[in-house]
């Protein structure tokens, strides 16, 4: 039995002549220029690479759906967050440091993106696989990811530029510490938890406002690699993670993480032990336990994942009603810098690339640039009297917070237990066992003597010593063993 097939067509539909063979002068002849299904052919293919994500550019996603099956309406007016409501979503998971073909068992922090198209617009959470993160001022972000990738001269990476950056920077302890350890590198995306890392502000329908960090729990469990096994896998599977995901979900095991919240009352903040906006901390669960918000579910693979996936531009700048900022200023700088990272990566009009694009009607007065798509109508102007779309924040102000004070370059001021390792030295002694405290300190140990120099190796060693004296001697004495 023959199979129905479509007959191929030229980009603008017209039937094309041949699949194999390009126009020429005869049989032996040249090829001649007006064969324009061979030119475009030719055109498309070299115009196929748009430039990677800077940084988290190897990674792949899924869509599923967002079930709020908890009651946080005392907490929040977030159309997606009231109980029984499903919202539609897509996720994507990544390495930071790692090109577009890197290998996906490489040690390093793992992107937790989501996009929400919620009723109200669409709402991103951009975190990663740990709490905390390296630093607490978006001006040395860009250092902090310059001293992960490559060198200017060899084009190599070097532990000896990321530990110069991280020794000098002790407030990266407490991340380093996660990443050092087994969550440095999960055995799947399925086998990893999500963090918000940020504060958020969380606002209910009669004004009243908490600050909020997200978990997403993963229902198939924590697992990790050991660097034997991730080194192993690198070579034998580099798209290890992006085909685990892709191969569940077609298999029909689809996962599923369990969103919790800490919630904190709104006055807490200028009191709490921690500094509750700085992004190396986290907040005991002691002091705020976790409240069941829903599930979120990954149902269905791209079809092409380039325009799904590749495509999907992830923003902090993405909050619905209901959802705030926090004066966390790496979380104020991030609400700048995606939408600008996007503007360069895929064009001035990404929003309406269908991933991107809301699910609910847009009535912006954004227009023209190069492709846009969506023809827009007159008026192109506010205030009109032409029956333009006129900004009204439903129910209630944007949730913001009161700031008073001169202009400075500053760190953030102490709360009482604020230091760069105390919380590093917690997780270390009382959340690690032995078994991941000896994987951790042989971890740090092998990083080290991957060409770290002297200087430098003197400074991680006391680095270590401060997160804890007994494993900043294991360390040393692992180094200098060899
Ligand atoms: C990706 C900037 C901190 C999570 C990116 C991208 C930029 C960026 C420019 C590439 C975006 C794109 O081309 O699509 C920054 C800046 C930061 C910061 C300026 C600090 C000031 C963080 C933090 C987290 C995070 C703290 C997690 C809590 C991610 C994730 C992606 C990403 C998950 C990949 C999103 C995707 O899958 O498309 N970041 N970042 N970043 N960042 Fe950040």
């Amino acid at each position: 039995m023959t199979e129905e097939r479509n007959h191929t067509t030229t980009d603008s539909g017209a039937p094309a002549g041949s699949d194999e063979h390009s126009l020429t002068v005869g049989a032996g002849g040249p090829i001649v220029l007006h064969d324009h299904y061979l030119i475009e052919q030719m055109a498309q293919f070299n115009r196929e690479r748009i430039p990677e994500r800077q940084p988290h550019a190897k990674g792949s996603g899924a869509f599923g759906t967002f079930e709020t099956t908890g009651d946080v309406t005392g907490y929040t007016s977030a159309s997606l967050f009231q109980p029984g409501v499903k919202t539609e979503m897509v996720a994507r998971f990544s390495t930071v440091a790692g090109e577009r073909g890197s290998p996906d068992t490489w040690r390093d922090p793992r992107g937790f993106a989501l996009k929400f198209y919620t009723d109200e617009g669409v709402y991103d959470m951009v975190g990663n696989n740990t709490p905390v993160f390296f630093i607490k001022d978006p001006m040395k972000f860009q250092h902090f990811i310059r001293s992960q990738k490559r060198r200017a001269d060899n084009n190599l990476r070097d532990h000896d530029m990321q530990w110069d950056f991280w020794t000098l920077s002790p407030e990266t302890a407490h991340q380093v510490t996660w990443l050092m350890g087994d969550r440095g590198i999960p055995r799947t995306w399925r086998h990893m938890n999500g963090y918000s890392s940020h504060t958020y502000l969380w606002v209910n329908a009669d004004g009243v406002k908490h600050w909020v960090k997200y978990h997403f729990i993963s229902d198939q469990g924590v697992e990790f690699l050991t660097q034997d096994e991730a080194d192993r896998l690198a070579g034998a599977d580099g798209d290890h993670h992006v085909r685990d995901l892709f191969d569940a979900i077609a298999a029909g095991d689809h996962p599923s993480w369990t969103l919790k919240v800490q919630l904190m009352p709104f006055d807490d903040a200028a009191s709490y032990r921690f500094n509750p906006f700085d992004l190396t901390k986290v907040w005991p669960h002691a002091d705020y336990p976790l409240h069941e918000v829903g599930r979120m579910t990954l149902h269905t693979n791209p079809t092409d994942n380039h325009a799904q996936i590749e495509q999907a531009a992830f923003e902090p700048s993405n909050v619905v009603p209901g959802i705030g900022f926090s004066p966390d200023r790496m979380l104020l700088g991030r609400v700048f810098a995606y939408s600008d990272a996007h503007r360069a990566r895929l064009g001035a009009n990404y929003k309406q690339i269908p991933v991107n694009r809301p699910h609910n009607e847009v009535h912006s007065y954004s227009k023209d640039g190069a492709m846009r798509i969506d023809p827009v109508s007159d008026p192109v102007y506010a205030p009109n009297s032409k029956g333009g779309p006129a900004a009204t924040y439903p129910g209630q102000p944007e949730p913001q917070w009161a700031a008073d004070g001169e202009i400075v370059r500053s760190a953030y001021v102490d709360h009482a237990e604020d230091d760069d390792w105390g919380q590093a030295g917690t997780l270390v002694r009382e959340v690690l066992d032995d078994a991941a405290r000896d994987r951790l300190a042989g971890n740090v140990a092998g990083h080290l003597l991957d060409g770290v120099s002297e200087p430098v190796l003197q400074r991680a060693f006391e680095y270590w010593r401060n997160v804890d004296a007994g494993l900043g001697a294991d360390i040393e004495r692992r180094v200098r063993e060899g």
